[in-house]
Parts: structure tokens; sequence; C-alpha cells
């Protein structure tokens, strides 16, 4: 895993938009992998930069997220569709049907799971992946304890998972229980991944993803057998790793 240190988010969210410019601009159908959170959006101000100035279209690019709370709408403003739409789809040129979400509303939640995994393999796979880690080692929804095998499946969230997010809701009761996750191994098929870890509380995150050993307790150690992997962290989340 290369680890590449930078100053602070600001400088964060450009390497990282450097990589995935570099994608964009060289494949003829480039796929991202995206993620939601705090860690991503400076990232999607950059791209959407990128798009304003002329220097990169989206047209022929298909993105996949990473995951999707169950039970909410697309149109609820806490819902990861919504964030992305407002954070990212609607400032670029992406046609609607090449960005894709799993939906987390539906009578048959496994069936959206198959479906997302096929839609990627038909899709050639991400190309390069985007990824933020959770404190307690998540990536995407993926728990401690989530098989390393695992496709996109149904998962309950850990409580520290909800705790964490609660502050984007009005409480955390607000906060749903489950969400749809690609899995561990899906992340592990994308080309290139580029994990994102920026501040001071991700700090023990990152000496444990850096020093621990692979094991499903901390989901994104597997990262490690990933034969391309870029770590982009700033000093206060790396300290002295
Ligand atoms: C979001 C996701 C999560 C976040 C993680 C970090 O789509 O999959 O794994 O990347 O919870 O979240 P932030 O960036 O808010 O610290």
């Amino acid at each position: 895993m290369e680890i590449i240190r930078v100053n602070n988010y600001q400088k964060m969210s450009e390497k990282a938009c450097a990589l995935l410019t570099d994608v964009i601009k060289t494949k003829k159908n480039p796929v991202l992998g995206l993620a939601t959170g705090s860690t991503p959006e400076g990232l999607y101000q950059q791209l959407i930069e990128q798009y304003s100035n002329g220097e990169l279209s989206f047209k022929n690019t298909t993105t996949f997220n990473l995951d999707e709370y169950v039970g909410l709408e697309k149109n609820d403003p806490n819902s990861y569709y919504y964030y992305m739409y407002e954070k990212l789809f609607k400032h670029i040129d992406i046609p609607t049907d090449q960005a894709n979400l799993p939906s987390g509303v539906g009578n048959d939640l496994e069936k959206v799971c198959q479906d997302y995994e096929q839609k990627i393999s038909q899709a050639g796979n991400v190309d390069i992946q985007v990824l933020g880690i959770g404190l307690n080692g998540h990536i995407g929804f993926n728990e401690p304890g989530t098989p390393f095998s695992s496709r996109t499946h149904i998962v309950d969230l850990d409580e520290s998972t909800r705790e964490a997010n609660a502050r984007f809701f009005n409480s955390i009761n607000d906060v749903p229980t489950k969400a749809i996750t690609m899995g561990i191994n899906s992340i592990m098929n994308s080309k290139q991944i580029v994990l994102l870890v920026s501040g001071e509380k991700k700090k023990d995150a990152v000496a444990r993803l850096v020093n621990g050993e692979i094991s499903e307790s901390f989901p994104a150690s597997i990262l490690k057998q990933h034969g391309n992997v870029v770590l982009i962290a700033d000093e206060a989340a790396l300290g002295n790793v």
C-alpha cells in the first residue's frame, strides 16, 4: 500500500482529484467507484471545478457508489443518492443512467444486491474506487466481522456507525439501522483503490490499518493485500505512522 502524506484536507482532495482525472481522461469508458461522507466532499468540489473549467467531461463515465441506507427514498435529504446528486452529479455532465447507487427501497433488496453486482461487472469493473474509513475500520458499510469474501449485501449498521452518522440526522433515532453495501470482495475487485483519510479523529484507525494485522475484525486491513492501493492521508490523520 502506497502512502501519500499531505499537509491538509485540501491537498488530500487535490491529490485524489488528480488520480481520478487521470483515469477519466485516459480511459474510453471510465468506471468510478464513489463514496459519501465528509471525506470525499473536497474531492467532488475539485472535480466540479475541473468540469466547470472545461478540463473534464463525464459523458462517458459510469459511477457506482459504495452504499445506500435501507428505507430512505432518493429524495430524502439523508439518502446517499441525494448526497451524490447535490454534491456532484447535478453539477457535472454525467448522464443520469450512468450514475449508479444501490436502491435502499423496494420489496426485493436481495435482487437489488445481485443486480448491482451484475451491473458493475457488465461495466467492466471499477477502474478506480474512492474509499473513506470508519473509526472501526469499516469500508463502505462493511462493519467489523464482515467476511472478506462478501459481495454486495444488506447489513445491520453498528451502533458506533449510527452514532458517527447521527450528525446528519435530527436525532440518532432517525438513523436507519440497515444499509446496502458493496461487499469487501466487490471493493477488492476494483483495479485501483484510493483511500482518503483526514483529521486527528482517524489517527487510531490509520495506525491500526498501517501497523496492524490483516483481520476481518478491522475490514480496511484487507486493502493491504490489494496490489494497487494508495492511502492519501493528511498529517493529522497519519501522526507518526
Ligand atoms: C460512505 C462510506 C463510509 C465512509 C466512512 C467515513 O459511502 O462508505 O465507509 O467512507 O464512514 O465517513 P466520513 O468520511 O464521514 O468520515
